[in-house]
């Protein structure tokens, strides 16, 4: 049965200090609660992740990278590698976040090669994809985001592609307050999930973990999870607090 996961993503928020007390709460809370049929995660700052793996029970509470290089190694000043982010032990990186698509110029060609970088150091990619507004607004998100996978991970082979979990995030639902609906949401998993099946077979598809991203918190979070084909969250904002993001890890 493929995975749920609730997965953190806090963005560039937190110091040191804070966020690995900020994971410790979690660890704790998630341990105390008992929750075994979720794969936690928490998607810190590059300089964080040492620091958190320390204090987490990593069986318990997964960590996850915001990004990484496209590049190996080498003279890429400010760059942090697949295999730096592999040697700190989280085991998770979550790539193409809108906002790195937007803000930092990522293309689906570097976006190409950061998959395969994260792969080959064996880190799970948490592969984000999600229509602006106005494509949304023009009702074209199925061929947009159809697009988004075709250029990058539905070049993977079909043993590659199945390490990956994929997460849907609308723009327009990020940091907003307007979460898609339900039905919304559940719609474009499914669709998402055609796509693979018709990609790489029913059996991948079905063994795929496709999240939900864009305002999902604590109250949201029980209706979306019980839709078919949605596998769990990415959360931005309920994530920084750790009884809010426990509220959406219970969910299930
Ligand atoms: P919010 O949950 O703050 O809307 O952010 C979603 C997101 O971008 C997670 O990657």
């Amino acid at each position: 049965m493929r995975k749920k996961i609730v997965a953190g993503n806090w963005k560039c928020n937190t110091t040191v200090q804070e966020g690995v007390e900020l994971a410790k709460s979690v660890n704790e809370l998630v341990a105390k609660s008992g929750v075994k049929n979720v794969v936690v995660v928490l998607g810190t700052p590059f300089t964080h992740l040492t620091s958190i793996v320390a204090v987490v029970d990593i069986k318990l509470v997964g960590v996850a990278a915001q990004n990484c290089a496209a590049e190996a190694k080498g003279a890429f000043t400010g760059e942090v590698s697949a295999s730096m982010v592999k040697s700190t032990g989280a085991e998770y990186v979550i790539l193409g976040h809108s906002e790195r698509r937007e803000y930092y110029g990522e293309t689906s060609e570097t976006l190409n090669k950061k998959v395969a970088l994260a792969l080959s150091n064996n880190l799970t990619p948490i592969y984000c994809c999600g229509e602006a507004l106005a494509i949304r607004e023009a009702n074209e998100q199925n061929a947009y985001v159809k697009t988004q996978l075709e250029e990058t991970v539905f070049n993977l082979s079909p043993e590659d592609f199945s390490k990956l979990a994929i997460a849907y995030e609308p723009i327009w639902a990020i940091g907003t307050g307007v979460t898609a609906s339900t039905a919304q949401a559940q719609e474009m998993l499914a669709y998402i999930r055609g796509l693979i099946s018709n990609k790489f077979g029913k059996a991948i598809a079905e063994e795929t973990s496709i999240l939900y991203g864009g305002s999902c918190n604590a109250k949201n979070a029980p209706e979306l999870f019980a839709q078919a084909d949605i596998d769990g969250g990415l959360i931005g904002g309920a994530s920084l607090k750790a009884e809010d993001f426990l509220g959406i890890i219970t969910a299930y």
